[in-house]
């Protein structure tokens, strides 16, 4: 039997996504649960283990997630970290203790290096600590293999049983050896087979289209991101040219952008048809200024435009999509209350008549459609490009839109890319780009008072745009801004940087 799969049991912890990625990382495929799933319901022929994710519980709350026994009967190597090592203590009987104060944060710890799990660690390193509660005696016929100085039972195991713990956090990088921690479960222990290889995959999925699809059309909606581009060239790369793509130019892309789109999607040998439509974009905006109103008229047109061009292409049955797997997770769970409705640029109408969807990133995450991207030949540009809203500049003209002020924008941010890219820093910083505001101000242009408007640069780093902070541009880079937005746009009077990190400011300025 192959052994190719750990099944990842989420006890709601925040480095749930991780684990995964982690375990991927390691060239085994890994797929995120819940902790509650029903079993019958998964495919578990080819697993090799089970980890079971931290979470946010005390398993003396009536209502705490517990382990479902069931996961114990799978026969399969079962690694606890955090809540899940508490959970897999409770249930053999072990004894925890419920603490207000915790451990947080970088902790030395010592381990028994006999252990199975601790191969080849030093005995004494740093990992990452998040807990409040904590194991103070082991259920029965479990060794304790860890320990720090406020913690006594910090990693534990059965070898026999194949069952093993851990208090902290080896998906994190602040835990020195936790990645070879992870690399001892998922290979020495469960004896995984790697063949979660980009490559490879990319293959994989062109020669499951091309035996499933035989014959049909598709439709693909392309904005130039990452998703949609990658996508769109598996499936051409498996039917040709019976996938037409679609490209509709609302009007609000950046400087050249369409154009450059267009030349990569030619590069790639894509069958598009571009439709401008920015006129009939920007006559709806028209005097909008609510950023929620702009965004909804935005999503809506896009929507019948799109409609309006598939319908001309009628014999194709199917909608190819760029939904990657952090989408798939997130629409399994409560939706997070919603701060800035998004929209995307390619989402399926929701009336729109095809027989079904096809979606081959479904299974992946960012970094690897990046990868994968690579693999089968999308232009390094396109799969490295910085998120763009769907909405585009229209949320970065705050108050109405016109084409003085798109131009104004257009023509800063140009000079921002270039600026970036010049200081070799166009990779570090995840999103960056201008703000036009409606403010104006007092300056002196030759020997002229000027009464010009107030730009702002906006440069941030991330890793998952969840939290950010404003990247630390060098101040020569930021003087060399400033001169050359005002000398080379006119209209322009100041400029200023944004100096907010999200929360409690969002990347966007609407
Ligand atoms: P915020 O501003 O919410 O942005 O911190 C987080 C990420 O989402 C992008 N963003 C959008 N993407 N439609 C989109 O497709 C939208 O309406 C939208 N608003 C924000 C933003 O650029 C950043 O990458």
């Amino acid at each position: 039997m192959h052994r190719r799969k750990i099944l990842v049991l989420n006890f709601g912890g925040q480095y749930d996504q991780l684990i995964v990625r982690r375990v991927r990382e390691l060239g085994v495929y890994a797929e995120l649960r819940d902790c509650d799933v029903d079993l019958n319901s998964l495919d578990l022929t080819e697993l090799s283990g089970i980890i079971l994710t931290g979470g946010p519980q005390s398993v003396f709350d009536e209502k705490s997630l517990k382990l479902n026994p069931q996961v114990l009967d799978l026969n399969v190597p079962i690694l606890g970290i955090c809540y899940g090592m508490q959970a897999l203590a409770y249930h053999f009987g072990g004894k925890i203790k419920e603490s207000d104060k915790g451990e947080y944060g970088k902790t030395p710890l010592t381990v028994d290096d006999k252990a199975k799990l601790f191969q080849g660690i030093p005995e004494k390193s740093i990992i990452w600590m998040n807990h409040r509660d904590s194991v103070v005696e082991l259920p029965q016929a479990y060794k304790k293999t860890a320990w720090t100085d406020n913690c006594p039972v910090a990693a534990f195991e059965n070898d026999e049983k194949k069952i093993f713990a851990v208090q902290f956090h080896p998906e994190v990088a602040h835990s020195e050896y936790g990645f070879n921690i992870l690399e001892n479960f998922v290979i020495n222990i469960c004896k995984s087979e790697k063949t979660w290889i980009m490559e490879d995959l990319g293959q994989k999925i062109i020669d499951q289209i091309k035996e499933k699809y035989k014959g049909e059309k598709m439709i693909c909606g392309l904005s130039g991101g990452v998703d949609s581009s990658v996508a769109a060239t598996l499936v051409h790369k498996a039917i040709g040219n019976n996938l037409q793509c679609i490209f509709v130019d609302h009007g609000l892309l950046r400087k050249n952008e369409a154009s450059q789109v267009m030349e990569q999607y030619a590069q790639i040998g894509l069958n598009v048809k571009k439709v401008d439509a920015s006129k009939e974009f920007l006559d709806l905006l028209k005097g909008v200024t609510d950023p929620e109103e702009k965004r909804k008229i935005i999503g809506n047109h896009f929507v019948s435009v799109f409609e309006r061009e598939a319908k001309k292409f009628g014999d194709a049955k199917y909608l190819v999509q760029g939904t990657i797997y952090p989408d798939v997770i997130e629409s399994g769970k409560d939706k997070a209350s919603v701060i800035k409705s998004h929209h995307n640029v390619g989402g399926l109408p929701e009336d729109m008549l095809f027989e079904g969807v096809v979606e081959p990133l479904r299974e992946l995450f960012k970094d690897e459609v990046r990868a994968l991207g690579e693999s089968i030949g999308v232009p390094h540009d396109m799969v490295w490009r910085q998120p763009f809203p769907g909405p585009g500049l229209a949320i970065r003209i705050l108050g109405d839109i016109t084409e003085e002020k798109l131009q104004i924008v257009r023509d800063t941010d140009q000079i921002l890319r270039e600026e970036i890219k010049n200081y070799g820093l166009d990779r570090d910083i995840w999103q960056y780009f201008t703000v036009f505001t409606p403010l104006r101000t007092v300056g002196v242009k030759g020997d002229q008072r000027s009464y010009d408007y107030v730009v702002v640069v906006r440069a941030v780093t991330s890793v998952d745009a969840m939290t950010v902070e404003a990247a630390n541009l060098p101040y020569e880079l930021q003087q060399k801004l400033s001169n050359r937005m005002i000398n080379e746009v006119s209209g322009v009077g100041r400029v200023v940087y944004d100096i907010t990190s999200k929360p409690p400011g969002t990347i966007e300025w609407e």
